[in-house]
């Protein structure tokens, strides 16, 4: 499809390409009037406005996008390092967004990406963007899914098995004497963690022992949102506290140690045993060495970008889903004495 041009807006707006011009870059020089009708020609042509022009004219190295949810969680920063190894290894560079779990950030990097003619997308998605990356696609520009299974999408995927993993985390529990149990996570909303949070309910029904699994629902992963959670489950009378916390990911699980830590008259993992998601290097490196589920965070960014660079070499590929085996890392939060370095 002919991509739509700025002389096709003027023509349509009823007015001259520099009046169009003046409404994309200087808006405050034109009538309100003459900015919205300009602005619906613009969603009725969807027309793209093509910075790379300006920037294929200026040199600039082509690009590719990669959007991550949490720009705070090492897991991503690790993630990113391993997509930007393989982009510099075919000479290209990665635009980074955030979109903090927020949909409107989400939209808005897409947005950017797209006025910017990136040659593809990796995406670490808030919400459903199945429709926004379809129609990219459309227009030539491919799109992988990080840290999320495609499913019924048409799109390459490179994950871990999120259900896998939470299984692992509460066998891993039980296999230690734990038997009340509670889940740390949120919001259910994402993929990721309801997912995990699917294997650790599977673990514990299929327990040989009788397990309970309470499930905290918080908004968000970070340390703050593990501290309020676990002062919250700490505060019951002794009996009624869990006996082993799942952390659905490894900022949550610091910030309930810290909790743990600070109550001063409980042990860990004597009193309640910890595990947390994604092994992040702070996991080893926290007070109590943090047991946690590894997720292959580099190999994962490197995987989706090289597929990626195939789907931008040949966009007639067919998708491919790459989905990594999570993996146990035994440390002092729940069996004491483990080596911190494993
Ligand atoms: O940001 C949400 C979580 O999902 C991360 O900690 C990582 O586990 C990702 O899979």
């Amino acid at each position: 499809m002919e991509s739509v041009s700025i002389r096709d807006v003027a023509t349509t707006a009823g007015v001259s390409v520099g009046t169009v011009s003046n409404v994309l870059n200087h808006p405050a020089k034109v009538s309100p009037a003459t900015v919205d009708r300009v602005h619906a020609a613009i969603d009725q042509l969807g027309f793209v406005r093509n910075d790379a022009a300006r920037q294929l004219r200026a040199g600039a190295s082509r690009a590719v996008g990669l959007i991550i949810l949490d720009g705070s969680n090492p897991f991503f920063s690790d993630l990113a390092r391993g997509a930007e190894t393989a982009a510099e290894q075919a000479g290209r560079v990665v635009l980074l967004g955030n979109s903090d779990q927020q949909g409107q950030r989400e939209a808005h990097y897409l947005d950017l990406f797209e006025q910017n003619r990136v040659l593809g997308i990796l995406i670490s998605p808030v919400g459903d963007v199945t429709e926004r990356l379809a129609r990219l696609r459309r227009r030539g520009t491919p799109a992988v899914l990080v840290d999320r299974q495609a499913g019924l999408t048409p799109f390459s995927s490179v994950s871990v098995d999120d259900v896998r993993g939470g299984h692992l985390a509460v066998e891993h529990l039980v296999e230690i004497g734990r038997r009340r149990l509670a889940f740390v996570g949120g919001p259910l909303g994402l993929q990721q963690v309801a997912d995990r949070l699917d294997g650790a309910r599977a673990a514990a029904r299929s327990a040989d022992a009788e397990v309970t699994l309470e499930v905290v629902e918080v908004p968000g992963l970070t340390v703050e949102h593990g501290r309020a959670a676990a002062a919250e489950l700490m505060a019951r009378p002794r009996t009624e506290r869990p006996d082993g916390i799942f952390a659905a990911n490894d900022l949550v699980a610091m910030g309930v140690l810290q909790s743990l830590v600070m109550l001063g008259d409980l042990r860990v993992p004597g009193d309640v045993a910890l595990i947390g998601y994604d092994d992040i290097d702070f996991a080893r490196a926290a007070v109590v060495p943090l047991s946690s589920i590894r997720q292959p965070s580099t190999l994962i960014g490197r995987t989706a970008m090289d597929i990626l660079q195939d789907e931008i070499d040949d966009p007639t590929r067919e998708p491919r889903r790459v989905v990594f085996a999570p993996e146990l890392v035994v440390r002092a939060s729940t069996v004491p004495g483990s080596p911190p370095t494993s």
